[in-house]
């Protein structure tokens, strides 16, 4: 079994879709947890460390404690894999018909969700959220 982290992003919180997100995810994913949290900006910072340095890396930063956010714990046998094609291409322009992004996505910054990409990226994910 793996666990994996979904965040649905401030933009996507302030647009109020938490709930037709959350309903589509439930439609095909074992939810195991739900919590709203304002990340700071210094836990948006270690969060991203693997882009740190690169040219988006403070502005997504900014963006993802700009306001709450939604982790959303999710488990299944190939979550993490399913997971990411569920929510599509990180430009939401590029994303296919139908996932979250190209539903719900703004912009390359403000694409509506993120999901872990790795077992160990959400080994390292799912506790900024849960702690426990
Ligand atoms: P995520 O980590 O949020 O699930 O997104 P991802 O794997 O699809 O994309 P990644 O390359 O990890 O980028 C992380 C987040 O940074 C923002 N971003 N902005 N050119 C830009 O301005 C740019 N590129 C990426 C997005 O919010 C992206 O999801
Ligand atoms: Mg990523």
């Amino acid at each position: 079994m793996q666990r994996t982290l979904l965040i649905i992003k401030p933009d996507a919180v302030k647009k109020r879709v938490i709930g037709k997100i959350i309903s589509m995810l439930e439609e095909h994913f074992d939810i195991k947890g739900i919590r709203m949290k304002k990340l700071t900006l210094d836990e948006a910072k270690r969060f991203y460390k693997v882009h740190k340095g690169k040219d988006f890396y403070e502005g997504l930063c900014e963006f993802m404690a700009s306001g709450p956010s939604v982790g959303v714990l999710l488990e299944g046998e190939d979550v993490i894999k399913e997971l990411r094609d569920f929510i599509g291409s990180t430009d939401p322009k590029k994303a296919k018909n139908g996932t979250i992004r190209a539903l719900f996505g703004t912009d390359v910054r403000q694409n509506a969700v993120h999901a872990s990409d790795s077992p160990a990226s959400a080994e390292y994910e799912i506790p900024f959220y849960f702690p426990d």
